[in-house]
C-alpha cells in the first residue's frame, strides 16, 4: 500500500517522523510536502494529497497541521475524500472499521511522535467492516453529490 503525506509547517516534524516509521515499516510513502518548519498554508497541501489518494485505488493518506483540524476541514471538501482528525487510538481504528476513512489527520502539537505513530499503524492496518455502514457512507456520498 502506498501512503501519501502532507503537511503544513505546524505539522512538518511530525510528518518527517511518521515518513521514518513507515519506511522502517516497508510502506511506500509518497510526500507532497511541505519540506521545511517555514510558514505555509495547509489547504493547497490537503488537496495535493487527497488527489493522490483519490488516484491510487487502495492508497491512505496521513495529513498533519498544528491541530489536525485545518487539514481536515480542507481534506474533507474534497469529493471522495473521509477525512477523520484522530488523537486517540479507539477513533483511529473505529474511522476504518465504520467510516471507511481514506485520510488520517494528526495534530504535530497536540500528539507526541510515538502516539502518532500508533494512531497510523492502527489506521492503516484496520479494514473497513463494510455492511451497514456501506448504507452510511452511501449516505454522505449523496449529501456530496447534491
Ligand atoms: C498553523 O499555525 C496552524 O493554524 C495550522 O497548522 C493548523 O493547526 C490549522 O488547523
Amino acid at each position: 500500500m502506498t501512503v501519501y503525506l502532507g503537511a503544513d509547517h505546524g505539522g512538518f516534524e511530525l510528518k518527517e517522523a511518521l515518513k521514518k516509521h513507515l519506511d522502517a515499516e516497508g510502506y511506500k510513502t509518497v510526500d507532497c510536502g511541505t519540506d521545511s518548519t517555514q510558514s505555509v498554508d495547509y489547504a493547497p497541501i490537503a488537496e495535493k494529497t487527497c488527489l493522490g489518494v483519490l488516484a491510487d485505488e487502495g492508497g491512505l493518506g496521513i495529513l498533519c497541521c498544528g491541530t489536525g483540524i485545518g487539514m481536515s476541514m480542507a481534506a474533507n471538501k474534497v469529493k471522495g475524500i473521509r477525512a477523520a482528525c484522530c488523537s486517540d487510538y479507539f477513533s483511529a481504528k473505529y474511522t476504518r472499521l465504520h467510516n471507511n476513512a481514506n485520510i488520517l489527520c494528526l495534530g504535530g502539537r497536540v500528539v507526541g511522535a510515538g502516539l502518532a505513530a500508533e494512531l497510523t499503524d492502527v489506521f492503516l492496518k484496520t479494514e473497513f467492516e463494510g455492511g451497514r455502514h456501506q448504507r452510511r457512507i452511501d449516505q454522505i456520498t449523496e449529501i456530496e453529490n447534491k
